[in-house]
């Protein structure tokens, strides 16, 4: 004897209709999660939370202190680099109290040094693997910071403000012109060309022999 059909035919499909349409949900999931989580997508205004409370708005902004004092390594090479704890204990062996953090934020510097275990910075700005990218080679050449990182010296905690995309590097590296200035202004955040600076540009794309290149082996070698 026959068992009787419960379900219509169609139903057989029902597994089958499960099992694409979860295929193609987990695919969405996926695209989404790389899409609008990477962090290509998340870097303007990325801003984490640092594990001292060091402001640079303090620090490079009202006492004036130059970024090169810290970032000593940006004219040289590649990194900017990070300062280790001996660059704040220049003033910090002396300077023990912050006016609004107390002593609890300087004696995690103090505990650092002694303890010769670095602080653990976040990183804020980082360029993938296979993009090669040199501080050297812009900041010598009259590109500011200002350009890339922007006012820094008035941001407590750092914040990035450009997306770093290849689209972004290729738009000066085709017109620098308007991002050139002398080479002693590049830690004066608020130097602003005085006229033009399309045509104030020009001048130091000949005094500096500013040619930057676009193609493919520039930036990824
Ligand atoms: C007294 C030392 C000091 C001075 C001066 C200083 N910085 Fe910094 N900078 C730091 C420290 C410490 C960090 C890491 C913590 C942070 O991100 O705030 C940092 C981080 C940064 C970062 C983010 C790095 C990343 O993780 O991507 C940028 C950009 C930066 N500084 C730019 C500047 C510029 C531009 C100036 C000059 C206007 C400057 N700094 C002056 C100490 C300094
Ligand atoms: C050239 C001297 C100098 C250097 C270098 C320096 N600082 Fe300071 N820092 C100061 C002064 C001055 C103050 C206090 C200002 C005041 O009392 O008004 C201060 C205050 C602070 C405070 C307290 C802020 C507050 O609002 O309470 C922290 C935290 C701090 N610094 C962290 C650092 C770190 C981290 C470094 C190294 C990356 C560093 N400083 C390097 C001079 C310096
Ligand atoms: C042409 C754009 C550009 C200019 C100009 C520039 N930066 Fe950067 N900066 C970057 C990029 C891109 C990164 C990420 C580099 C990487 O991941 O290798 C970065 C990273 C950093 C970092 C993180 C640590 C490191 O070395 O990677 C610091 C600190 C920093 N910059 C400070 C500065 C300071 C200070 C100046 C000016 C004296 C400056 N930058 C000028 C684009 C720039
Ligand atoms: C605001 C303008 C500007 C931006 C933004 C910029 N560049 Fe440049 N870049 C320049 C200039 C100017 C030079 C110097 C060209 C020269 O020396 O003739 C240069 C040179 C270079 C060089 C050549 C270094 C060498 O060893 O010859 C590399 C690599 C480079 N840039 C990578 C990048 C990357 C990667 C980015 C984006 C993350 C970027 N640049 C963003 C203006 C810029
Ligand atoms: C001025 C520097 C520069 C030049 C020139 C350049 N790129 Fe890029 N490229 C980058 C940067 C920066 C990224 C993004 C890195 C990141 O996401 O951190 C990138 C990303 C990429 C990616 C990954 C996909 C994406 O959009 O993130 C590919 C593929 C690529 N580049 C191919 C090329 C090819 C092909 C050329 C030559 C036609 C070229 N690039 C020229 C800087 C450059």
């Amino acid at each position: 004897m026959k068992t009787p059909f419960v379900f219509p035919k169609w139903t057989n499909k029902v597994p089958a209709i499960f099992a694409v349409s979860f295929t193609l949900f987990a695919c969405f999931a996926i695209f989404a999660i790389w899409y609008w989580a990477s962090p290509k997508n998340t870097t303007v205004g990325y801003q984490p939370i640092q594990p001292v409370a060091y402001s640079h708005k303090l620090h490079a902004g009202q006492l004036g202190i130059d970024c090169r004092y810290c970032h000593f390594n940006v004219e040289r090479g590649r990194h900017a680099g990070v300062p280790p704890t001996d660059v704040c204990m220049n003033c910090h062996n002396l300077i023990t109290r912050g006016p609004t953090t107390g002593t609890a934020e300087i004696s995690k510097i103090r505990e650092a040094h002694e303890s010769g275990v670095p602080i653990k910075w976040v990183r804020i700005h980082k360029l993938a693997e296979f993009a090669y990218f040199d501080h050297s080679a812009h900041v010598n050449k009259g590109v500011s910071c200002m350009v890339c990182h922007g006012r820094v010296d008035q941001m407590d905690e750092v914040r990035a403000v450009a997306p770093l995309s290849m689209g972004w590097c290729l738009e000066c590296h085709r017109n620098p012109a308007p991002n050139l200035r002398d080479r002693k202004l590049i830690t004066n955040l608020a130097w602003k060309a005085d006229g033009d600076p399309a045509e104030l540009g020009k001048q130091f794309i000949e005094k500096y022999h500013v040619h930057p290149r676009t193609d493919c082996s520039t930036c990824h070698r």
